[in-house]
C-alpha cells in the first residue's frame, strides 16, 4: 500500500489557552478557513474541557472534529475533578489526546494509566491521539528510539487491531513542544520510520501502512510544508500556531 493513501490529519492543540468568547470566534474563524479541506485533510481542535460545548455548537456540521485534551479511565464515581467519556459524548466529541507531554511530564501521568485512558476512549467507541516523544535528555543519551517504542508498546497494551483503525500516533519530542526548535526533518522522519516499524512489530506491516503518525513541535505555517514533504509524516499536532486559523489554515494545506 503506498502512503498516500493516508488521509492527513492536523489537530489543534488550544491548551489551557482562550476564554469562551475567544474560544468561540476562534473556532468560528477556523470553520471560515478550513471547513472547505475536510475532505482531503482530517482535521481536529482541542479546545479546553469548559468551552467544548461552546465550541462543538459553533462547529455545526461543518466535519471538523470535536477535541478533547484528557479523559479519566473511569466511566464515573467519585473522580473528583475529572471527566469521562460518557461526558465527552454527550458533547459530540469524537477525538481524544491520550499522554500528550504536559500530561506526562508536569501532571506526571504514568504509562499505565496512559493505557487505561486509551482503552476507555477506544472502549466508548472515540477516536484517539496517543502522544509519545523523548526530552531534550533522552535524545542527548541516544535514548530517542527506545523511549519511543517504549512509550508507544505500553501505550498500546491491549488495543486491538482493530480498535488500531481509531488510533493516530503522535510523534512530540518534548523539547521541541512550545519552544520554537523544530525537529530537523530527517530527524522526524526517523523517528516517525522506528514508530512504524513498531506498530508492524506490534500488529502487521498492513496496520502501520494504515496508521497515521503526526509531528508535533512548534509546526508552524512556515516549517510545515518542510515537515509534511517527508511521507512517513501524516500531519500534525499544533499547539501555538493552532491558536491563529490563518496559520491553522495554512498548516492544513501543507498537509494536502
Ligand atoms: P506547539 O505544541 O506547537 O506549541 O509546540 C505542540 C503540542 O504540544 O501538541
Amino acid at each position: 500500500m503506498s502512503t498516500t493513501s493516508r488521509k492527513p490529519f492536523v489537530g489543534g492543540n488550544w491548551k489551557m489557552n482562550t476564554d469562551l468568547a475567544s474560544a468561540v470566534e476562534l473556532a468560528d474563524n477556523i470553520v471560515a478557513a478550513c471547513g472547505q479541506f475536510t475532505e482531503k485533510c482530517d482535521i481536529a481542535i482541542f479546545p479546553p474541557f469548559p468551552y467544548l460545548q461552546a465550541v462543538g455548537h459553533t462547529l455545526g456540521n461543518h466535519n471538523i472534529l470535536l477535541g478533547a485534551q484528557d479523559v479519566y479511565f473511569q466511566p464515573n464515581g467519585a473522580y473528583t475533578g475529572e471527566v469521562s467519556t460518557q461526558m465527552l459524548l454527550d458533547l459530540n466529541v469524537k477525538v481524544v489526546l491520550i499522554g500528550h507531554s504536559e500530561r506526562r511530564h508536569v501532571i506526571l501521568e504514568g504509562d499505565d494509566l496512559i493505557n487505561s485512558k486509551l482503552l476507555a476512549v477506544l472502549e466508548a467507541g472515540l477516536s484517539a491521539v496517543l502522544c509519545v516523544g523523548e526530552t531534550l535528555a533522552q535524545r542527548d543519551a541516544g535514548e530517542t528510539d527506545q523511549v519511543n517504542v517504549s512509550q508507544l508498546t505500553s501505550g498500546l497494551r491491549n488495543v486491538t487491531e482493530k480498535q488500531m483503525q481509531r488510533v493516530t500516533i503522535a510523534y512530540e519530542p518534548v523539547w521541541a513542544i512550545g519552544t520554537g526548535k523544530v525537529a530537523k526533518k530527517e530527524d522526524a522522519a526517523s523517528a516517525h520510520a522506528v514508530i512504524r516499524q513498531s506498530i508492524s512489530d506490534l500488529y502487521s506491516p498492513n496496520i502501520a501502512q494504515q496508521t497515521r503518525i503526526q509531528y508535533g513541535g512548534s509546526v508552524n505555517a512556515k516549517n510545515a510544508s518542510e515537515l509534511f514533504l517527508e511521507s512517513q509524516i501524516d500531519g500534525g499536532l499544533v499547539g501555538g500556531a493552532s491558536l491563529d486559523s490563518g496559520q491553522f489554515a495554512a498548516i492544513v494545506q501543507a498537509a494536502i
